[in-house]
C-alpha cells in the first residue's frame, strides 16, 4: 500500500474515477466505521458532484455501534444515505444491495421512459487505501460471482461482476486519497493500519493510541490489561501493559517496543473492545 499522494498522482487517480463515474449509476464511498472522517476524501463531494453515493461504514464489527448509529444520523441529516457493514460477517451486505434499488430509482425511471427496461444497476466503489474496498468487492460478488462480458465503452481491462440479476460492480475501485495537513487525521489513519508501520515509530504511535484510549475508552483499557488508567502518564501505562505481559528484558528492562506492537494489534484487531475515534457533531 503507498500511501505517499503527490498532486500528479491525485491528478491521476482522480480523472480515472471521473471516468469510470460516467460508467455507473451509483458510488459506494467506504469508509472506515471507526474513523468516519478521517477515512473520507476531502474533495469527495466535487469528485462526485451529484452521482447517486451511498457511504457504506465499513469495519463495523471494531466500532462502537452506539456512535456508529450518531454518525448514521449525522450522514442522514446531511442528506446521504448509510449503511453500516462489516464484511468479515457479511453484516450490512443486502442493505447495501436493496438501497442501491432506492438510490438508483430515478435513473431507472428515466431510462425506463426511454425504453430501455431491465437494465442492470451499474455500481463503483472509491474509498482511500486499506479500508476494503477489495474485501467488499469479494463479499458482494461471492454471492453470484459472474463475470459479465464486456459492455461498449468499457474498456478491455474494465471488467463488471455481476451480484444480481439486476446489478453490476465495476471490479476496479478508486482508490482516493485521505487528507494529510490535519496532524490528527494522520494519526487516526495510522492507529487503524492506512498508512504502512514500516513509516511510523510503533512506540511514538502506541504512547499516542494510549493517551487517547485513556480518554475516549479508559474502561476497555482498563479491563483489557487489568490496569488502573487514571493518574498515569501514557509512557507509564504502557510500561505496566508491558509487564503485565511479560515483556521483560534482561535486568527487568520493559520491552516497550514488544508492549507497543500488542497494543497495536490488539487495538487494530478490536480485542480491546469496539472502539470509535471520531464522533459526529450531532
Ligand atoms: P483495500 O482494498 O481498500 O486496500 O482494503 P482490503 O480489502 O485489502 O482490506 C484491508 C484489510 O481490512 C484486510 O485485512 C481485510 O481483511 C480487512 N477488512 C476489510 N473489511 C473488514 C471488515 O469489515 N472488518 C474487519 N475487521 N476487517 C476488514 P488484512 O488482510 O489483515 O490486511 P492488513 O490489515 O494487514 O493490511
Amino acid at each position: 500500500m503507498n500511501i505517499n499522494w503527490y498532486p500528479g498522482h491525485m491528478k491521476k487517480t482522480k480523472e480515472s474515477i471521473k471516468k469510470n463515474l460516467s460508467l455507473v449509476d451509483i458510488v459506494y464511498e467506504l469508509i472506515d466505521a471507526r474513523i468516519p472522517c478521517s477515512s473520507q476524501n476531502p474533495e469527495i463531494d466535487i469528485i462526485l458532484k451529484n452521482k447517486p453515493r451511498l457511504i457504506i461504514m465499513n469495519k463495523s464489527d471494531l466500532a462502537d455501534d452506539d456512535i456508529s448509529e450518531r454518525w448514521q444520523k449525522y450522514f442522514n441529516f446531511k442528506g446521504i444515505t448509510s449503511v453500516l457493514v462489516d464484511c468479515i460477517s457479511n453484516r450490512g451486505l443486502n442493505e447495501v444491495v436493496n438501497l442501491s434499488y432506492v438510490l438508483t430509482e430515478e435513473k431507472r425511471l428515466q431510462l425506463a421512459k426511454k425504453g430501455i427496461k431491465n437494465r442492470p444497476i451499474r455500481a463503483m466503489i472509491v474509498g482511500i487505501p486499506n479500508v476494503g474496498k477489495s474485501t467488499l468487492i469479494n463479499s458482494l460478488s461471492r454471492k453470484k460471482g459472474a463475470k459479465v462480458s464486456n459492455k461498449p465503452g468499457v474498456t478491455k481491462k474494465d471488467q463488471w461482476i455481476r451480484i444480481r440479476k439486476d446489478l453490476e460492480l465495476l471490479d476496479t475501485p478508486g482508490i482516493l486519497w485521505p487528507k494529510f495537513e490535519d496532524k490528527e487525521v494522520g494519526l487516526n489513519l495510522a492507529f487503524t493500519g492506512a498508512i504502512k508501520d514500516e513509516l511510523l515509530d510503533i512506540e511514538t504511535l502506541v504512547i499516542k493510541l494510549i493517551e487517547r484510549l485513556s480518554f475516549i475508552s479508559k474502561a476497555c483499557l482498563e479491563e483489557r490489561y487489568n490496569i488502573v488508567v487514571s493518574n498515569k502518564s501514557a509512557y507509564e501505562i504502557l510500561l505496566e501493559i508491558g509487564k503485565k505481559r511479560g515483556c521483560v528484558i534482561r535486568g527487568g528492562e520493559i520491552d516497550t517496543e514488544k508492549a507497543s506492537n500488542i497494543v497495536l494489534d490488539e487495538f487494530r484487531k478490536g480485542i480491546i473492545g469496539k472502539i470509535t475515534l471520531e464522533f459526529p457533531n450531532f
